[in-house]
């Protein structure tokens, strides 16, 4: 019922040529790729040449940040119908750079969240514990208090499609790759927090996908768990062998 879902988060990383030149070669080789949903995140100076790049293919294209605001003097951020406008119909928000290095919170992540629902955009909103939280047995707890926080006010329907991304802030660019037990018993644990907060059939639809260290090699360990719906991407994702590597490993019948 869930399609697996991969998306290559570039993080600051790749010009616009560069971008461009990424997604004419990456729309090539998974044109025939069906039964993932595959979604590329550049930064916002490439987000509308990539849309234009990408448009009638299999690629959707997803921008890294928001400002929930939808105009005004904010100088420097960027607003969800701007975003939309350009041409994405993604949004990531929460991400653990943006958390440590940016301030953001649970609060903020919410107010983003409800702008971007707004606006039209799919929100991928990353949660996950840093090192010293898994140490101290705070896992579970860690990733309720953001779930309710993150998500607060919004409705079954809205949960049904969002995407959650559980990103393990240890396993985020340092090659240490949660093991496919860890990341399942954390997807487990949110789905059945969804189900108890927003109802079955929005946990049963909603998308939880994992992030950190995620590579062609353990891709398939990784989505054989079976509530964990596809990966976020980064290191990864920046050369297109190993992103369309990792998504075609990702289909259940290359399981
Ligand atoms: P990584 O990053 O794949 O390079 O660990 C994942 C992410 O930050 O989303």
């Amino acid at each position: 019922m869930r399609i697996p879902f991969i998306a290559g988060n570039w993080k600051m990383y790749k010009t616009v040529h560069e971008a461009v030149v990424f997604v004419k070669e990456l729309k090539l080789v998974v044109k025939d790729v069906t039964g993932v949903e595959i979604v590329v995140a550049p930064p916002f100076t490439a987000v509308h040449a990539v849309a234009e790049a990408v448009r009638n293919t299999n690629v959707g294209v997803a921008a890294q940040n928001l400002f929930w605001e939808r105009e005004g003097a904010f100088t420097g951020e960027v607003s969800p119908g701007m975003i939309k406008g350009a041409g994405a119909e993604y949004v990531i928000i929460g991400h653990s750079e943006r958390r440590r290095l940016f301030g953001e919170t649970d609060a903020i992540v919410n107010r983003k969240v409800i702008a971007a629902i707004g606006a039209g955009l799919t929100p991928i909103v990353c949660i996950g514990e840093t090192l010293e939280e898994r140490e101290r047995n705070e896992t579970l707890p860690v990733l309720d208090r953001q779930i309710k926080d993150s998500l607060d006010r919004l409705t079954g329907d809205q949960i049904a499609e969002l995407v959650v991304a559980y990103e393990p802030v240890w396993a985020i660019g340092t090659g240490r790759t949660a093991t496919a037990m860890q990341a399942g018993e954390a997807h487990a644990h949110i789905r059945q927090r969804l189900r108890q907060w927003f109802g079955a059939d929005a946990a049963d639809r909603c998308h939880v996908i994992y992030g950190g260290s995620v590579k062609p090699d353990n891709i398939r360990e990784l989505v054989a768990e079976p509530d964990v719906d596809g990966a976020l991407v980064g290191g990864a994702s920046l050369e297109v062998r190993s992103f369309a590597d990792i998504v075609t490993r990702s289909r259940p019948a290359a399981v």
